[in-house]
């Protein structure tokens, strides 16, 4: 065992026992507390740190306003500028799945669950009023709900109001 410790730590009068001396690290004893590496230094600005609750939701930016008191009934989803015109958004809201579309300056919602095949119509793409699911490619109008490929089906719409900056659906 002396032999072992002499190995691992050096002999007690050695260059590096000496060396834990001049360091103030003890005189070649088995490794204690006092020996554990420093705490790390403070993390540096935006290391390491949880996502701060100012963070925009879904990558959407600039964030919702929280500011603004919806319409009674209505919920705040995202600010207007985070969703440029000819674009569709999916968006959870109150455990509900919608997909929010951006027609020409005016927003529509509508449910996010595809009636063909449950597609998530927020992923999928716009052409003016045209809402195409990203799975086999149905065809809704966001304006009426009317699906263009299957017209038995109409999408389940949400009314959609922009408060100053902020676009509130009612679920
Ligand atoms: S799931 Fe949307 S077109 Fe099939």
């Amino acid at each position: 065992m002396g032999v072992l410790r002499d190995l691992l730590l050096g002999r007690p009068d050695g260059r590096r026992a000496r060396l834990r001396r001049k360091l103030g690290l003890g005189g070649g004893q088995a490794c204690t507390k006092a020996e554990a590496p420093p705490a790390p230094p403070p993390a540096a600005a935006g290391w390491g740190r949880e996502p701060a609750a100012a963070e925009p939701a879904l990558g959407l930016s600039p964030e919702a306003p929280k500011d603004v008191t919806p319409p009674e009934g209505f919920e705040v989803v995202l600010h207007k500028d985070a969703l440029p015109a000819g674009q569709v958004v999916e968006i959870i809201i109150g455990g509900t799945a919608i997909a929010v579309a951006n027609v020409e300056g005016t927003f529509h919602a509508v449910t996010n669950t595809c009636p063909h095949a449950g597609g998530p119509l927020g992923e999928g793409t716009l052409d003016g009023h045209d809402l195409t699911c990203p799975y086999h490619g149905w065809t809704f109008d966001v304006g009426t709900g009317a699906c263009k490929t299957n017209p038995d089906v109409v999408l389940r719409r949400y009314d959609v109001v922009v408060e100053r900056d902020a676009v509130c659906v009612r679920l």
